[in-house]
């Protein structure tokens, strides 16, 4: 299989206003299957809104939403979660007073012919869903009550609910900004245990050189724009990325001309 080259969703000319703010003049980004990608960009760049659109959350004004090569028409939350397209939102919490597997199951409880809860079911479920991305804590399992998990761990169930939700897209906006290093790293290893089973991930970050460490392509965004994007092999190092990135926010406008030819991935 040769992965990271087919789009599986692309958003093409997005335009997306608030009142009189044009938060996107018309963004196309393409999401591959298999890569995680990192999205990059300042501080009101966009990128929320950008992910939010492709969540279903916004409208777009303008552009379409295309979905294994068809468009997509009403883009809603609902299709969005029907093409396989799972958003772990930086403002949308988990419940902290319930368990893991309440957590996970929350809106989707497994129930049998009359509707009553399927516990053991849901229990052993979750178990797998935490092992698939390697969360390895001895001291949970899936009736541990949330708020007793580090951030990270929150960050991991997080994404086990969007694994259980049969996410092909699992998009993670800002996961380890309130995190410390070592929270940071277990969200890491999420995200490689994700991608390890063949799923995409999209991710936001501030921090480059975390960003650096876990994504295969970049995609930088500015004002509301596209600046440039690229794969991990056309950039000589972090260093390279993050010049890049300064030049855009001093002059405006990022020098693509330094970026390397893009190594194509083997085939598995
Ligand atoms: N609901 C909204 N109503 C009005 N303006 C908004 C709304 N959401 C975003 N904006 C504006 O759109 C622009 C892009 O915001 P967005 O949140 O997408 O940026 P961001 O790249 O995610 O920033 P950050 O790194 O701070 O999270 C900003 O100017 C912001 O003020
Ligand atoms: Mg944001």
């Amino acid at each position: 299989m040769v992965s990271g080259q087919d789009p599986i969703v692309e958003l093409r000319n997005i335009v997306k206003r608030f009142g009189s703010v044009e938060a996107l003049s018309g963004v196309s980004m393409a999401v591959r299957k298999g890569e995680v990608l990192g999205l990059l960009g300042d501080n009101g760049a966009g990128k929320s809104t950008l992910i939010k659109t492709l969540a279903g959350v916004y409208a777009p004004d303008q552009g379409e939403v295309i979905v294994k090569g068809e468009v997509r028409r009403p883009w809603t939350p609902a299709a969005a979660r029907d093409a396989g397209v799972e958003t772990v939102f930086q403002d949308r919490a988990l419940a902290p007073q319930h368990s893991i597997v309440t957590n996970i199951f929350m809106g989707r409880e497994i129930t049998n012919a009359v509707g009553l809860l399927q516990v053991k079911k849901q229990i052993d479920e979750a178990n797998r869903l935490m092992r698939e991305i390697g969360f390895t804590s001895k001291v949970f399992n899936p009736e541990s009550t949330v708020g007793t998990l580090s951030g990270g761990e929150r960050q991991g169930v997080a994404i086990a609910r969007a694994l259980n939700n049969e996410a092909d897209v699992i998009v993670l906006d800002e996961p380890t900004t309130a995190l410390s290093l070592t929270e940071t790293q277990k969200v890491f290893r999420f995200v490689e245990a994700v991608k390890a089973s063949g799923r995409t991930v999209v991710f936001i970050g501030h921090n480059i050189y975390h960003v650096w460490d876990v994504a295969d392509r970049f995609f930088v965004i500015d004002r509301g724009k596209e600046a440039f994007e690229g794969a991990k092999s056309a950039f000589a190092g972090a260093e390279h990325l993050i010049e890049m990135m300064h030049q855009l926010a001093e002059t405006g406008r990022a020098d693509t001309t330094t970026l390397l030819e893009e190594t194509l991935e083997p085939p598995e």
